[in-house]
Order: C-alpha cells, then structure tokens, then sequence
C-alpha cells in the first residue's frame, strides 16, 4: 500500500462573512466559499493562510448578488443559497446538498496536505458516471481512469496521457443527481478515479492553493450551461468555416496550392479552405514568406477567394533565436520573451532550430503579437492555425519546456509549473488582438492545439496529431463528446489521420464521420502518401464527394446547431446520456452520438465490417437514407457497405437542406427544403437562424429568426412561416416572398420553399 505522508488543515480558528463570501480560517490555511450563483460556488483553499488572488483566465462571470445565508452550528458552519446547501465541518470536511436536504456530494477527507499538493478526496457511488475532462483519450465514461492535465505536445502519436489541452471540469452524474467541479488551476491537476481506495475519487493541484468551482443542476444539460455561463460560450464562426477544409504538412508552393484547389473544383468535390503549414516560411520564421515557393502569396490568396477559398495559415508561438530576425530582435529590445529568474532568456528548439517563446501572460506582448498579423490580413489571408503551443519544445525528453521559466501575468509572475496549461489559451487571446485590430467587422477564426477551460471564446480546437489506424478513428468519438461536454462545441480531428498512409476504406468511412464533426478537416503528415479525397481510387472518391456534398446540403441545420450552441453552451456533436439520462444503455456508449438534437450517427469504426449494430433510443427513428420507421428502445443490425454511413433522425424533427455549392454561399439559396419526420397526430416546429455568415453585425441584433410550423386540423396539412425576428438591415427567409409545395415521401414530408426575391445584398469582407 502507498502511504503518504499528509495533513488536515486542523479546525476552524475563526470565520467571517464579505461580499457573496464566507472566509474561514483553520488552525492550518485559510478558505473561502464564495457565492457565484445559487447553482455555482467557488472554493478556495489556500493553506499557506493567504489568498493568491490571481484573476482567472478562464472565468468571465462574476459572483452575482444572491441571498446566502450562513449559519454557524456547535459543530459546522452552513452556507445556503436557495439551490443548494453546504456545510463546512469544523475539521474541514465540505459537503454539498440540495436544498432539501439530500447529499449530492460528500466529502471523503477534507483537504489532504502533501508537501507540494493540495487533494480533494469525495465519494463515489457504484451507479455514477464520469464524464467532461476534455480532450483526453478512453472512453466516454472516465470511471476507472486516471488523467492529467499537463498540456504536451505529443510527438510520437501515441494516445497517451497528458495531451495538448487542459479542462479541468468533470462531472458526476447518475440519473438522480449529478454535479460538476472544475478545478481552475493551469499547474498539473490530477483526477483519480482508478478506484484503488475503493468508493471515492480525488483531485489534486500541484500548489499550495487550491481552487475549484461545484456546479449544480438538475441534469447535464444544466451543468454545461451553469459551466459555459462562468467560462463563456463560443463565438459564432464565420459561416465558411463549417464547409469542408483542406490541410496537409506541406503544400509547399503556390503551383501546388493552387493545383490542389483547382482539383476541388474539377472533381466537383465542395471546399471552402485551404491551409499553409510550416513551409510557406522562411524557414520557419513566424510572419515571413517563402519568397521563392511563394513569391506571389498575395495573388495566390486573391486568386483562391475567387474561386471561393479560404486561406488559413500556421503560426507557432517559437521564435527563430535569430539576430537578423526584427521579431527576435523586438522581442529582445522589448522584453517580450519568457525567461528564468535570473533574466536569461529561455530558449528551446522548434522547427526553426533554437527558438524564444513570447510571454503571452503580458498584455504588451499579446498586442505586440496581434499587430504582427497585419500583414498577413492585408494580403487577405482568413485565419490562423495556432499550433505547437503548449508550447512544445523539441529540444527536452518531454517535449515541454522548463518548469522554472517565469511567466509575468501581469503583476503576478510565477514560473511554467503554475502558468504552463494557460500558454496556448493565452497565445489565442494575443491573435484574436490581431483580429480586432485588424478585421474588426470580420468574425475571427483561430484554430488552436492547445487551449485552457474557456477557450471557446478564442478558437476553434483539433485535437492534434493523430494517426491513419482504426484505433485513433474510434477513438475520436468519445474523445470529441468529452471536449464538447466540457465547452468546447467547434471541435474536430485531423480527417484520414495525420501519421501514417489511410487505406482507402479508412479513408472512407473517416470522411463519412468527419462529415459529422463540428470542425471537419483533412490533414496529413509530410512524408505520408498524399491524403486528398481523389487519392484512394474512384469509389472512395465518389463516396468523398457524396458526403462533403451532404455537409453542405445540411449547411442550414448545421448552422442553426452552432448558433444554438453559441447561446446555450451546449454540444454539438453529444453524447447520448445527454438527451436520454434515464436510458441506462446509453450512459457509457462509445461509438454513436448525436449530431444537434435530431440526427444520430453511427460511423463505422472497424475495417471489413458489413454490419453494426446501432442503438437506438426511445421513440421512433427514421432511416435517413430509406424513410424506413423504426421503432425504438433496442438495438438494430445495421448493413453497412462501404457507401454508407448510418445515419437515423429522430421523429418529430425538422431538418432544413439546402442544395449542395462549391463553397458556402456560393450562391444565394432560393429554396429551402424541410424534411419533416412525421408522425400525423404531432404538431412541428423549428426556428431557423439566419443572418450573413461573416461580420459580426449578429451581435447588435442583425439576425432573423424564422419559425416553421405545421399542424394537422381535421385531417388538413396546415403549414405556417411565422417570423420572429425579422433581420432589418438584410433579408432573411421570412422577409422574401415564397411559394410552398408540399412533397409525401413515405412518412417524411418535404415542404419545399422558394425564395422569389434574391439576397438584397451578399457582403464581402
Ligand atoms: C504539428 C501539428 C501538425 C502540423 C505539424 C507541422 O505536428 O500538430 O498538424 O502539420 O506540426 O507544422
């Protein structure tokens, strides 16, 4: 048995009330409950007696005024909003209870003291699941397992533990209770649920301070809205960045580039993105090109905008340690770079060879780092690809950098072992600067390796180097619920895998389920065969092209799902438990999920398989491909060949199609097709959100909510648009006029609405 060695904080010497707050001192350290909400307090424990008061990266809600009452017992001190209940015990213990009185969270221990860490140490019961954490590998039920969060690169592919991300948010749930703790520490956190002490589970911090939030709801679905109301919700992307995108390490002159993007267009396959990896630099060196693969990098983007692309760039925090270098130099002159106690710069090895990495924690570097993009967008380029920063430095056998680097944050330096889950995160808050500068009107999009709890404000996540095997495909479906349920919605992995050379059936049935991923990418290593959607033979071919083209006929719903998400915090791509918690079958499955509320997926995760079985929850589900009624509440043996994907839709639901484009709003939509899975004796409905996919005049009401209704009176179809929000400055559907038709197709409906009058006016920006 390991025996550690540890304290209690001992009992409670004295307590006081502040603002939303109760503070209470132990013979040993000092912690404080604040009130966020009645639903979210905030525990702090500090056990060297005083607070650090570091503002948090990641929250951005602030404690509200609610009434909480606190009451001191002989033997506990109890704090009450009027959700929930918790009671301090004079040992340390914290419990958590409803209102009316049930425990939902029970203390094991108090806070265990160890010499450099602080742990939590609660109970678990048999029948609860765990889920949340992130990005982490596994299964979507982290019962059992141990993490941390450390983010790392993770260079050999290997689905290891810790990986490039940090969220530390679980949540407890079992269909009668469940609640959330996220731990707000960018030191490494442990969580422990191996079970090895049997009946609790533990999280820990790597400080003398511990800082964690417990969330209460109802049901999930309350917890991510309570987590993403502290942490914020994501911003709405521009509308091309659902289309199709294509990346691969390297494109490696404007000829290929463009021979890439021309391909698209011949082989009728949709694309809206292209992206530069690493060798459109000089050598390497952030915001310089290529002269001689790029001489034209201008035209070159101009050209692809006209013909409908995108062009996202990589940018690496490392800076190429060059005398030559003004960035290397500016960054000398200005104090810009991390550095160790004794002034000395901290240098590690990228792929410019010995590189410095910005201090992204000071806001002169983050501004500095922003205007460094202004040509980049003066030239037109879209996006930026935050990559290798956790920071990665391939220099160390673990490729992160030193712990003992200092990290300013303004006014509160500490060194990497306290900031190090906080550098990608902050690198995304300098670039969006660069966005704000320099395309205010425009929506930003960063795409982002490494991220902290709330970075769904900043960027969109992938989830880093994967490779072409079947494993790592399977994987990614837990794994992308799991970043969903944590906050992150626009999240998705390399498509094909980014190591290694696809079969031609992998590469298949990954495009299939890549089609339903919030960000949907190809990728793939220099080195390996080349991964575009025409490289695997006719067949794959054509199946590539019938599923991109389906994302894009699916634009009007998949839209409507981000935006919903944008509101809500909600995932895109979710779990099962998330929409049927009673159903005991779905709380742990790994290898189906539902994309928005209304379309169930299940890829195919295994080579040679002509068959799967595919649960499907209560009430009825249609097959998307026949209109065949299933009853559900059991599983069903699916075929499966190669061509398809099976795909269900939920009865009663709407689905908006639009036909397929080249690229997103190619062309003005003039009809707009509702799939209606129906069931005589309901009534439907479904609000469409539109509004013009890319500036950000959404954010001062420039949008439209459209409200399709049909009804069945006496045995008539009665079908209404009704508008409840009408755009003002443009059109949406419920300002155009429009002609109806109603289509039977077995037991779907298709309503069928043209649009008679054009867009009044398409925006560039
Ligand atoms: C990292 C990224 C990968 C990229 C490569 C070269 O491995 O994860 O996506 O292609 O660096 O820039």
């Amino acid at each position: 048995m390991n025996i550690k060695k540890y304290q209690l904080p001992g009992s409670i010497v004295e307590n006081k009330v502040e603002e939303h707050s109760v503070i209470i001192k132990f013979n040993k350290g000092v912690l404080k409950i604040q009130c966020i909400n009645s639903n979210c307090l905030h525990v702090t424990y500090n056990k060297k007696g005083e607070f650090l008061n570091i503002p948090s990266f990641a929250v951005v809600k602030k404690p509200k005024s609610v009434d909480m009452e606190i009451e001191e017992l002989s033997d506990n001190i109890v704090i009450k909003t009027d959700k929930l209940k918790v009671v301090v015990e004079k040992n340390g213990k914290i419990n958590f209870y409803d209102i009316k009185g049930n425990l939902i969270c029970e203390d094991d221990n108090g806070f265990i003291l160890e010499q450099d860490k602080i742990e939590c140490r609660r109970i678990i019961n048999k029948c609860d699941h765990i889920y949340g954490l992130g990005e982490k590998s596994g299964y979507l039920d982290k019962k059992g397992e141990k993490y941390l969060m450390w983010n790392k690169d993770n260079p050999t592919r290997i689905h290891t533990d810790p990986l490039y991300k940090s969220i530390p948010l679980m949540f407890s749930f079992n269909p009668d209770k469940c609640y959330g703790i996220f731990v707000d520490k960018t030191c490494k956190v442990w969580f422990d649920f191996s079970e090895e002490i049997e009946g609790s589970y533990s999280f820990a911090v790597d400080d003398f301070e511990m800082d964690f939030y417990f969330i209460y709801g109802s049901d999930l679905k309350q917890l991510i809205h309570e987590f993403t109301n502290l942490t914020g919700k994501m911003y709405l992307p521009p509308k091309w960045a659902l289309g199709y995108q294509q990346c691969r390490w390297s494109y490696k002159s404007e000829q290929e580039v463009k021979e890439i993007a021309n391909n698209f267009r011949k082989k009728n396959i949709p694309c809206d993105v292209i992206y530069l990896d690493i060798d459109y630099m000089n050598e390497y060196r952030v915001f310089t090109w290529d002269d001689y693969s790029f001489p034209e990098s201008e035209k070159m983007i101009n050209d692809l905008k006209e013909k409908g692309y995108q062009v996202v760039i990589i940018i690496d925090p490392g800076v190429k340690a060059d005398p030559e270098y003004n960035i290397y130099r500016e960054g000398l002159d200005r104090d810009l770079f991390c550095k160790y106690i004794t002034g000395d710069i901290y240098h590690g090895e990228v792929w410019p060879g010995k590189a410095a990495f910005p201090d992204f924690t000071k806001k002169e570097v983050r501004q500095w780092w922003g205007e460094k993009h202004k040509d980049l967008f003066k030239i037109g380029v879209a996006g930026i690809w935050n990559d290798m920063n956790e920071p990665s430095d391939l220099s160390t056998d673990d490729k992160t950098v030193s712990e003992d680097i200092i990290m300013e944050n303004e006014g509160n330096p500490r060194t990497f072992r306290h900031y190090n889950n906080s550098y990608g995160f902050n690198m995304c808050r300098a670039t969006l600067e660069g966005f704000n500068l320099f395309k205010p009107q425009t929506r930003p999009f960063i795409l982002s390796r490494s991220t902290y709890a709330g970075g769904q404000r900043l960027s969109a996540a992938w989830t880093g180097d994967n490779s072409s095997t079947w494993e790592h495909m399977a994987l990614a479906v837990p794994k992308l619920m799991n970043i969903g349920l944590s906050g992150i919605s626009f999240a998705g992995v390399d498509v094909g895998g980014f190591g290694g050379n696809a079969t031609p059936e992998l590469f298949a049935r990954w495009m299939q389920f890549g089609v339903f991923t919030p960000f949907f990418r190809g990728h793939s290593a220099r080195k390996t065969k080349f991964h575009e959607p025409w490289k695997f033979g006719k067949e794959v071919e054509d199946i590539c092209r019938k599923y991109i083209k389906l994302r894009y006929q699916l634009l009007p719903y998949n839209y409507n799902e981000f935006f919903k998400s944008s509101t809500d915090g909600l995932p895109i791509m979710r779990p099962l438990v998330l929409e049927y918690p009673e159903d005991e079958s779905v709380h742990n499955i790994n290898d189906q999920y539902l994309y928005g509320e209304s379309i169930m997926v299940a890829p195919v995760l295994k080579p040679s398989i002509c068959k799967r079985k595919v649960y499907l929850p209560e009430g009825h589900w249609y097959d998307f491909w026949t209109d065949e009624r299933i009853r559900g509440g059991k599983y069903i043996l699916v075929d499966t060949p190669l061509y398809k994907l099976p795909v269900y839709i939920k009865e009663n639901s709407i689905i908006p199609m639009i036909e397929d484009m080249n690229y997103v709003d190619e062309k003005d939509v003039d009809c707009l097709r509702l799939h209606i899975y129906f069931d005589q004796n309901q009534k439907y409905s479904y609000t469409l959100y539109e509004d013009d996919g890319i500036s950000k005049e959404y954010l001062k009401e420039q949008y439209s909510l459209t409200k399709f209704e049909l009804k069945m009176i006496e045995n008539k179809i009665v079908f209404q648009i009704i508008p409840e929000k009408k755009i003002i400055k443009r059109t949406g559907i419920n300002t155009r006029l429009h002609c109806i038709l109603l289509k039977r197709r077995s037991s779907r409906l298709i309503v069928v609405i043209k649009l008679l009058i054009k867009l009044i006016k398409k925006i560039k920006l």
